[in-house]
């Protein structure tokens, strides 16, 4: 059998699911969003979760690791005068680059849009912004990276350094293939680490099982391993509603099913 994801499914495993319950953040818990591919829904569902955490009395502080292609301001609306780039540039203090967001009841720390300057950073400033995350945990319960397309340096650094790594997954073969790799990469990287799979975009729960399960067949194939579940989230149209008014989801559209299906995945984080 060669290394590929077969696109028949395997049935639904509960046991998966209690594994991920096992995995309890502690206070200054690191946990990066990775996908390997692009527009999968990475920075959405790190902006919802962060917010569903902080609704759930957690100090939040959402780090946007997307260093090329920063976008958590843009999905928000925000207008930040302080960001990594000034971190970096010795301008302010990791925390002083951070802003409160007022109506998600947590902190930010936004890169640039487009700012090729930070896709590249040398290892001793990535290390540095590293050690920032590291102390912005000591007085917050969840510290959320949200990492960029691909899987280059820094990506990778981020990935291995969390504490746990949720791998993002549509059904789209490309995508799976793509969520096998990071997943791959994290078991190299970090043969200890906890990883776990959040399907996005997923038509009905039984489609999105079925996308957990291939990706997690192959896991366990080829890496010996099977990343627990964390979650399933279903492809709604409110999302896109939400982000082109630059809402926050469980903001304005409460309930709907994508927000449901965020809630309970920070539910099973903290459980
Ligand atoms: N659960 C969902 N239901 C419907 N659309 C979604 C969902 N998740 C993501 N999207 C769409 O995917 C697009 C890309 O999301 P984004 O968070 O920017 O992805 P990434 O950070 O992985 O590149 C969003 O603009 C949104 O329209
Ligand atoms: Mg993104």
């Amino acid at each position: 059998m060669t290394e590929a994801l077969s696109p028949v499914a395997m049935p639904f495993t509960p046991s998966a699911l209690n594994d991920a319950r096992a995995k309890r953040p502690a206070m200054g818990h690191i946990v990066a969003v990775a996908s390997g591919k692009g527009g999968v829904g990475k920075t959405w569902f790190a902006i919802t979760l962060a917010h569903a955490l902080a609704r759930r009395g957690k100090r939040v502080l959402l780090f946007d690791g997307d260093l090329g292609l920063a976008n958590v301001d843009i999905q928000l609306g925000l207008m930040p005068e302080q960001d990594l780039g000034s971190f970096i540039a010795g301008r302010t203090s990791f925390e002083g680059a951070a802003q409160r967001y007022g109506e998600g009841g947590f902190d930010i720390l936004v890169g640039r849009s487009g700012s090729g300057a930070l896709s590249a950073l040398p290892p001793p400033v990535l290390e540095r912004v590293l050690q920032g995350l590291r102390s912005a945990g000591e007085v917050r319960d969840v510290i959320l990276l949200d990492l960029g397309a691909g899987l280059d340096r820094s990506v990778r650094r981020m990935a291995a350094y969390a504490d746990t790594l949720l791998v993002m997954a549509t059904g789209e073969p490309t995508s799976l293939t793509d969520a096998y790799a990071v997943l791959k990469l994290h078991a190299a990287d970090r043969p200890d680490g906890i990883s776990q799979v959040v399907v996005n975009q997923a038509a009905t729960r039984a489609d999105g099982e079925r996308t957990y399960a291939t990706l997690s067949r192959a896991c366990s194939s080829f890496l010996g391993r099977k990343p627990p579940l964390l979650g399933i989230i279903r492809r709604d149209e409110r999302v896109r509603d939400a982000i082109r008014r630059q809402t926050p989801l469980l903001t304005r559209h409460p309930g709907c099913s994508a927000a449901q299906d965020v809630e309970a995945a920070a539910n099973c984080l903290l459980d």
